[in-house]
């Protein structure tokens, strides 16, 4: 009888492990803080749903992360979450998944593609939206700048999309002036900073307002931004990330757009393990997407200043008092 418990104790996690379902998360880079905590919050509850995540980093490279979905595929992924490097480019994973039946869920950034299962995110334009309305209730009349990310990732022409739509009738009043708009050719802080940095060496013209797309050009705008005006200008961001909460707190950067990420990536993780399982999914809604109708799930961005981050951000454990003392 021993034996036999001993040889069923034994066989028994082997069995659990035969039946983990594989999911696979494939990402574009960690370029923003952000992904690492979408990674970890994804596999938690993956793991919680008894599956097991197979994480891929295309890093910024849209062929290679074609040949990174084969590579999960092919490690027998039954579903693949991913981050799309270039929206459109990414339209064949959608493809070469579906011949492998293979689901696709899109997560955060659209893939262009009806190819795909499902699309898990925030409402992008919003997202710019709130940026504008922000910029706009602080400083109603003056210059303006827009900064936004590249054109690859589907939201960055959402959040475009969104401030301008918000701004377009003080622009038309002449209430405000765009003095320069700039889209970067990545997210990366470097950029942003050269590229303001250029901009004020070639003109006497300063902004009243810095209408960027997320906290990490934020961090590169500020610097970018003359001495005299440091502080004075209304810039604004998102990801609510630590190096955002901080310029905040020190007063460099006015707003930010917070994007709970735990809820995000447990919804995607709900809906892998659902496809995966061929079990039915709840929650998502036939969304007509500009070019594309899919089932997608759309989230409420919120508004994050100094008046309201330790009921948010700080609350919710996104950014951690402790590391902001300790910074
Ligand atoms: C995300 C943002 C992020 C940016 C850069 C966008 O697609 O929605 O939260 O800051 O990519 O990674």
């Amino acid at each position: 009888m021993k034996t036999f418990l001993k040889v069923l104790l034994l066989i028994f996690p082997c069995f659990i492990q035969v039946q983990a379902q594989k999911i696979g998360l494939l990402l574009d880079d960690y370029i923003i803080e952000r992904w690492y905590s979408d990674q970890k919050y994804f596999t938690e509850k993956v793991k919680e749903l008894g599956g097991e995540v197979l994480v891929e980093v295309a890093y910024s490279d849209t062929a290679q992360q074609v040949e990174l979905a084969k590579k999960l595929i092919g490690s027998g992924a039954k579903v693949l979450v991913v981050i799309p490097t270039d929206s459109h480019q990414a339209a064949r994973i959608a493809d070469v998944a579906k011949k492998s039946g293979v689901p696709v869920v899109s997560y955060d950034r659209l893939i262009l593609s009806e190819n795909i299962a499902a699309y898990v995110s925030y409402d992008n334009r919003k997202v710019g939206m709130l940026q504008a309305k922000y910029a706009l209730e602080k400083m109603p009349g003056g210059k303006y700048i827009l900064m936004n990310g590249p054109t690859s990732d589907n939201n960055a022409l959402l959040f475009k999309a969104g401030q301008e739509e918000v701004l377009a009738p003080s622009i038309k009043s002449g209430k405000i002036q765009v003095i320069g708009s700039f889209v970067m050719d990545d997210w990366g802080q470097l950029g942003a900073y050269m590229k303001l940095q250029d901009f004020f060496s070639k003109t006497k013209e300063r902004p009243d307002a810095v209408v960027v797309a997320n906290d990490e050009l934020a961090t590169g705008v500020i610097q970018a931004l003359p001495k005299d005006i440091t502080g004075k200008t209304i810039v604004t961001g998102q990801d609510a990330d630590l190096a955002g909460i901080k310029n905040i707190l020190v007063g460099n950067q006015a707003m930010t757009v917070y994007k709970p990420i735990k809820p995000l990536a447990e919804k995607a993780a709900e809906i892998a393990m659902h496809l995966a399982r061929g079990t039915a999914i709840k929650g998502l809604t036939k969304t007509n997407l500009g070019t594309i109708s899919v089932n997608a799930i759309l989230l409420d961005p919120v508004t994050v200043d100094k008046s309201n981050y330790m009921e948010t951000v700080i609350k919710d454990g996104q950014v951690k008092l402790s590391d902001l003392k300790t910074n």
